[in-house]
């Protein structure tokens, strides 16, 4: 598994977050078993002191007549007293108290022994009395070692015959509960490690699973190359995101296959555009040069050549200017363009052509002047490949119209022939580059097909759009829409 993948980091990140779970659960954990079990023992000591001080009351019962308890706790020198009477009820009673391997004292608020347990050895007391300090007017609890053994042991204050104040410390080994305590520890970082690790394994096992159609995907698309872009992942059986990542993966490829379809027909169009030119040239030179011809006949081929450069030449500058226009390069030099005049240039210039058919062009312009921001050079691209495609594609004695409004902030200008028009089925592909309908009536009108797609691109550059409405053999309109900066220029005088 590598650190920076998916099933890695999904892992690291579920065990810690368990790992802090199961911690803090654990410390909570520890701390209630700990405060139960030594509830239960201070309860015991609690009990267990009681039951000595109602012991020693009870001798003092006993032995009221002779005062010989109350001589036996009072006096200066514990050797003193009459021990062994003492000693005899003790021993009888320690052993229903259970108190076999506890420790125990009497002493005075001054901290005078005046009692001990029979176990605790003067060994015993030195490592016992300076652990366990005496605390004459409340109960406390306290830890302490001894002999390698953990003890809890109370310090419990108490009166004997309402007058005498004594404290009495009992100690008990805890060494079972502390036993008790390490094996809880134990069992839950037992039960934390095998808890990770099961969940290691299963995040680890999950993540393979899910990420399954992942490797399938990265696997496919390792094969998927530019000769079997066909290939699509299937998404069959897949979970919905991925399905949807799948699928878009395809769509992905889809678009790629289109494009690579596109390149290639674009080439072959290029080629194809190229090669015409340069083959018509080529045979005319080798049939000038194959005869001894008169410099008439040498003009003319050099005419014919010079024209095929000439369309060699604007096909590769308009291939150009649209590939610019594609990467979206900053190809316009913007100026202020009044487009009535403009359009006025314009007319004059295609009527020349259109007189050769004998084709009228009527200009319908508003009387007023339109301002608008453009390209001067390439607007008149759009309309001399308009009206050159209404001139090619209107038969003779037909007639066009160039109607300009203004129209909201924008000019709309149509151009309307009486031509052969544009078929139904042919209208989707009428701004494609290199597409030309194939009429066998109109094989000769020449063109790349470029023209429309250029215009229309150019429009779009500066705003506008150009749509077309067109019936077959009836006309065609095109209709250029331009956003306009204002009407009519308003000059102060100062
Ligand atoms: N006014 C029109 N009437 C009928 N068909 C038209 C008209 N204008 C364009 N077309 C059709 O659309 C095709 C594409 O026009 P476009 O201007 O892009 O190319 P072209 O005129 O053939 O060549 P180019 O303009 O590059 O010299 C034309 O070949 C023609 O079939
Ligand atoms: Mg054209």
């Amino acid at each position: 598994m590598k650190i920076n993948s998916i099933r890695f980091k999904t892992s690291i990140f579920y065990s810690g977050i368990l790992l802090a779970i199961l911690g803090l659960f654990s410390v909570y954990l520890y701390a209630t078993i700990h405060h139960i079990l030594y509830q239960e023992v201070r309860q015991g000591l609690a009990l267990k002191a009681g039951q000595i001080d109602a012991f020693i009351d009870a001798y003092a019962d006993i032995a009221t007549k002779d005062n010989l308890m109350n001589d036996y706790l009072s006096a200066s020198d514990e050797n003193a007293a009459p021990k062994w009477i003492i000693n005899h009820l003790w021993e009888q009673d320690s052993k229903s108290l259970g108190l076999n391997n506890d420790y125990f004292r009497i002493l005075s608020p001054r901290g005078r022994v005046r009692l001990r347990s029979d176990n605790m050895t003067n060994n015993i007391e030195s490592i016992f009395a300076p652990q366990f300090p005496v605390h004459a007017d409340q109960i406390t609890f306290n830890h302490f070692q001894m002999n390698n053994s953990l003890y809890y042991g109370i310090s419990y204050p108490f009166r004997f015959s309402n007058r005498n104040s004594f404290v009495l410390q009992l100690a008990t080994p805890v060494d079972s509960v502390q036993q008790i305590l390490s094996q809880s520890v134990l069992f839950m970082a037992l039960g934390i490690v095998s808890i990770l690790l099961i969940t290691v394994f299963m995040g680890s096992f999950l993540t393979r699973r899910i990420l399954k159609p992942v490797s399938e995907v990265t696997l496919t698309a390792n094969n998927i190359s530019q000769k079997n872009l066909h290939l699509r992942i299937p998404h069959e059986k897949l979970d919905h995101e991925m399905e949807e990542l799948v699928n878009s993966f395809n769509r992905m490829i889809d678009r790629l296959e289109g494009s690579f379809a596109h390149i290639n027909d674009f080439s072959s169009h290029v080629a194809h555009e190229l090669k015409t030119p340069l083959a018509i040239i080529k045979t005319e030179m080798e049939l000038a040069l194959s005869k001894d011809n008169p410099p008439q006949e040498d003009k003319r081929v050099m005419k014919i050549a010079l024209g095929e450069i000439d369309r060699l030449v604007r096909t590769i500058k308009d291939l150009l200017l649209l590939a610019k226009l594609e990467y979206k390069l900053n190809i316009f030099k913007m100026d202020e363009v009044e487009i009535i005049d403009f359009l006025r240039d314009i007319h004059q210039h295609s009527q020349i052509l259109a007189e050769e058919k004998n084709i009228n062009i009527e200009l319908k312009l508003p009387d007023y002047p339109v301002f608008l921001d453009g390209d001067t050079v390439h607007l008149r691209r759009i309309f001399f490949n308009l009206l050159h495609n209404a001139i090619k594609f209107t038969p003779t004695n037909g007639s066009i119209e160039i109607l300009a409004q203004v129209q909201d902030k924008q000019v709309v200008i149509r151009i309307k022939d009486t031509g052969i028009g544009i078929a139904d089925t042919d209208k989707p592909h009428i701004f494609e580059k290199f597409f030309r309908v194939q009429r066998p009536d109109h094989e000769d009108v020449g063109g790349s097909g470029l023209g429309l797609c250029m215009a229309k691109t150019v429009a779009r550059s500066h705003g506008g759009d150009i749509t077309f409405e067109s019936q077959l053999n009836k006309g065609t309109t095109f209709i250029v829409t331009l956003p306009i900066t204002h009407l009519q220029r308003v000059f102060t005088q100062i």
